[in-house]
């Protein structure tokens, strides 16, 4: 770097991405990459953009499509949170409401309390402004309430960062009782929730899904939704909803980040909720997914027994594979690149080293039904043996690094 060039502090802070180094290396065909959070291609709609461009060329408000915040709203209604559409605001993807909350509520210092493990991408990004994480620990049915309240007097944070349902990377989906007392927790400490959702529509199975926000009567709060993981991530558009009180703010920290969110995609997405196709679209994409959801727990079943354990997610992309016995897993990722395998290492994915260990993430929804088995077998076969047989030739990332997805 010449020596001249005079960046931030902040830059110090920002990491780069695993799973992008990961994802550049699966572009190779024959790659099965259990590695990212993608969707399908065959789940993805249409998109045709030539009768929707005409009135969208131009420059568009801030806060969004009034079309695409209303048809929002009225989701939001229906999950019991309460916000009309002057309280939504579009986003490029949900990813950019998780920079505008750590514009917003994070100095240099101020404690975060999340889940252990959570979204990786979530670190990364509140880490470039100055987060320390207080990391609370997961089970099948949520964080203790209990513990969380514990952490905020402890820690007094700036707010609280949860992704109750269909959690990444574990699948957890917080129980009925867990999010009452969740919200009676931060409402009678006052304590900001932001609340990150957007798995919701991918569910296999009847469970609780009511948002936490929408059980929230005082404190304020901030919830974050996409369509990424149900039409397409290549659009960029998520939103968020927020209390009155913040949602000034949101809006001026948007305009300063990017303006506005693409019109054409928004116009796109507002006809499609609102077309009969949707329902359609999103039975086809939950079959194809529930499908592939259960051959990996299939091959799961074959190949693992006795090395882990997982429980199959109701909804969400992912298998959280707690191993049973202590094991390097980057170590393990660059032997299963040889073999054309990629999966997610579970260290990244954990906020500190307390309450860590080892772990994959193994996405479904990507792969078909023949190449998830294939792939899990390979992953079996490595780590009751630990070694490769064949080798494939493409460099292994540096996995100095942490990731997004
Ligand atoms: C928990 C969580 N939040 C946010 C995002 C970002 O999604 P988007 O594509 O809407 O930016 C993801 C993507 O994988 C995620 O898993």
């Amino acid at each position: 770097m010449p020596s001249n060039l005079k960046l931030s502090r902040r830059t110090e802070r920002v990491t780069g991405s695993l799973i992008r180094d990961i994802l550049q290396l699966t572009q190779k065909p024959g790659v099965i990459s259990f590695a990212g959070g993608l969707p399908a291609e065959q789940s993805m709609p249409a998109l045709a953009f030539d009768a929707l461009a005409d009135g969208h060329r131009q420059y568009g408000p801030s806060e969004g499509e009034p079309s695409l915040r209303e048809s929002i709203a009225a989701r939001l209604g229906a999950l019991g949170i309460d916000a009309d559409a002057a309280q939504v605001l579009v986003t490029s993807g949900s990813q950019q409401g998780i920079d505008l909350v750590g514009k917003l509520f994070v100095d240099e210092g101020s404690t975060v309390v999340l889940e252990a493990p959570t979204y990786l991408a979530t670190i990364q990004a509140l880490k470039v402004y100055g987060a320390e994480f207080h990391g609370l620990p997961l089970t099948a049915d949520g964080i203790d309430p209990d513990a969380l309240r514990h952490a905020i007097m402890e820690r007094r944070p700036a707010f609280a960062y949860l992704i109750p349902t269909f959690q990444n990377p574990s699948g957890a989906c917080y129980g009925t009782e867990v999010r009452r007392e969740v919200a009676r927790v931060l409402d009678e400490t006052g304590v900001p929730l932001v609340e990150d959702d957007p798995y919701r529509d991918v569910a296999f199975e009847a469970c609780e899904r009511t948002p936490i926000c929408a059980y929230l009567k005082r404190t304020p709060w901030i919830y974050l939704g996409s369509f990424s993981k149900i039409t397409a991530p290549g659009l960029r558009i998520g939103y968020l909803a927020s209390s009155p009180v913040l949602f000034p703010w949101l809006v001026r920290l948007k305009q300063a980040s990017d303006l506005h969110t693409n019109r054409i995609g928004q116009a796109w997405l507002a006809h499609f909720l609102e077309s009969a196709e949707f329902d359609t679209h999103l039975e086809r994409l939950t079959g194809l997914y529930r499908e592939r959801r259960d051959t990996m727990q299939e091959s799961l079943q074959r190949h693992f027994g006795g090395l882990a354990h997982w429980q199959a997610p109701a909804g969400g992309l992912f298998f959280w594979v707690r191993l049973l016995h202590e094991r390097d897993t980057l170590a393990l990722l660059q032997t299963a690149l040889k073999h054309d395998v990629a999966f997610m290492p579970g260290d990244p994915f954990f906020p500190g080293a307390e309450h860590r260990y080892p772990a994959l993430r193994l996405n479904f929804s990507h792969s078909d039904p023949t190449r998830i088995e294939q792939g899990i077998a390979v992953l079996g076969q490595l780590m009751q043996t630990g070694e490769p047989e064949t080798h494939s030739g493409f460099a292994p990332p540096t996995c100095s690094s942490l990731a997004a997805g």
